[in-house]
């Protein structure tokens, strides 16, 4: 039977004890024990004398962070669940060590209205693995009606396409994006390449079919002359911005002086491959946008890492069937999973010493609560929600396409040999991973937000 959490915390009963790990809290790392109740975590530090649980989960050996939180997937439900769906992208997610997404507007419909957001909270009841809420796309047809959108329960906030992408969402003119961002208070996430220079440059690789040249088409300038103008019209506007998936230098030394308004994403994708070799490699299965590229922007985004200009990592996880990416560019699509990979990746990162475990965090699991507003979220501390990922830094294993949950069935890193691991994942005190093996059922919950400030 659960308790709740003051008769947990006075019986010293938990429902889940776990001992023996270090536990990342915002002290930094510790040798204490994490009880949970009621979803809840109720007591940290030496409880193996004192407490009992239902279950106890000896943890030796590994690390616990707060639960990673993937702000940026696409799950493709409604109307695109040949490549995935909220029961395979949240599995996918759990398995990964993730405990929270927020998934984007461009599926079919679009998540324009409350009717939209709503489907997608029905269809998630049940079957989502993982806590979850959603955007609401931004676009002429809405602006006017986006604050109150953008406070429904379940939504995750506002994301526009100033460039067109997949699906069709795209809000491209200055006075459109003047109106959306007029138009609420929460931070407004954009995808930020300049549909116009998109648009002249596309004859290049029509004439070419060469995908090595899909960044030369999406150049630094589309990326570049696009965050400029979104950052102007926020300026203007007096509005928050998530600039998504940062791919270049340049928009790195912009975004540097503008880090009052503006919060900034990279994608394990950029961070781990580069151009040209992820082109020759893998060809269209390598194709996104904003697209992989150069070498020197690599590790200008990892500078941006170690300088505080990044604020979240998120995987960006955009399921296409195998069949569907091996068309010949550019009738390609762009995306590639990543929700399952995302930690493992970063781990690597870790263990390859480019990344502290202390900056992981931030990165994915305070850094998207701190931005986003999500309450009860991103740390473990008392009366937070009992969300873990339980890693064993040590660990090898190589990613591999049939670990991968997504109805897509492909990663671009199978074969890819990566020391740190999730071994469980706990959401709100359920362990839906255990010893990498799913269990149970799905319990995902809408995640709750707090109300957003006013900029001074
Ligand atoms: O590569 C991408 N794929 N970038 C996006 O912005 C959209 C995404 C998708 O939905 O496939």
């Amino acid at each position: 039977m659960s308790f709740d959490t003051a008769s947990a915390v006075a019986a010293r009963r938990a429902d889940l004890l776990l001992t023996g790990g270090t536990v990342m809290t915002p002290n930094g790392a510790e040798r204490i024990d994490v009880a949970c109740a009621n979803g809840r975590i109720v007591a940290l530090g030496d409880l193996r004398l004192d407490w009992s649980a239902e279950s106890t989960l000896d943890i030796t050996g590994l690390h616990v962070l707060p639960g990673v939180i993937d702000s940026q997937v696409h799950f493709r439900e409604p109307g695109l669940t040949h490549k995935e769906d909220l029961e395979s992208g949240t599995r996918g997610a759990v398995l990964g060590g993730v405990t929270s997404v927020f998934e984007m507007p461009n599926t079919h419909p679009l998540t324009l209205w409350q009717a939209d957001l709503q489907a997608k909270l029905d269809a998630a009841r049940g079957r989502a693995w993982c806590d979850y809420a959603f955007y609401i796309g931004g676009s002429a047809v809405n602006a006017e009606q986006l604050d109150s959108l953008e406070n429904l329960p379940g939504c995750a906030g506002v994301k526009v396409f100033m460039g067109s992408s997949f699906g069709d969402l795209l809000a491209d003119e200055d006075e459109v994006l003047r109106r959306i961002l007029r138009h609420g208070r929460r931070r407004l996430a954009v995808h930020a390449e300049d549909e116009a220079r998109l648009r002249e440059r596309k004859a290049l690789v029509e004439a070419s079919g060469d995908v090595r040249q899909h960044h030369h088409w999406r150049d630094v300038k589309s990326a570049l002359r696009a965050t400029q103008r979104i950052i102007g019209l926020a300026a203007e506007t007096g509005r928050r911005l998530h600039v998504l998936h940062v791919t270049t230098a340049d928009e790195i030394a912009l975004l540097a002086q503008h880090k009052r308004r503006v919060t900034v994403e990279v994608t394990p994708h950029h961070l781990t491959m580069h151009a040209p070799d992820c082109y020759e490699r893998l060809g269209s299965f390598a194709q996104m946008n904003p697209p992989v590229r150069e070498k020197h922007h690599q590790d200008a985004l990892w500078q941006a890492i170690r300088d505080g200009v990044v604020d979240v990592i998120g995987s960006d996880h955009a399921p296409h069937t195998r069949e569907e990416k091996a068309r010949p560019y550019p009738q390609s699509p762009s995306g590639m999973t990543g929700v399952q990979t995302l930690l493992p990746l970063l781990l690597d990162h870790v263990n390859a010493g480019r990344l502290s475990l202390q900056r992981l965090v931030d990165l994915t699991s305070a850094g998207p609560a701190r931005i986003f507003g999500i309450e009860g979220k991103g740390r473990i501390a008392l009366g937070f929600d009992a969300d873990l990922t339980l890693v064993d830094l040590a660990a090898q294993r190589c990613i591999r396409n049939d670990w991968i949950a997504s109805r897509s069935g492909w990663t671009p890193y199978d074969g890819m040999a990566i020391t740190g691991w999730p071994i469980h994942t706990v959401v709100r005190g359920q362990v839906v991973v255990r010893d990498e093996e799913l269990q149970g059922t799905p319990r995902g919950q809408t995640s709750r937000f707090l109300e957003a400030p006013v900029l001074a």
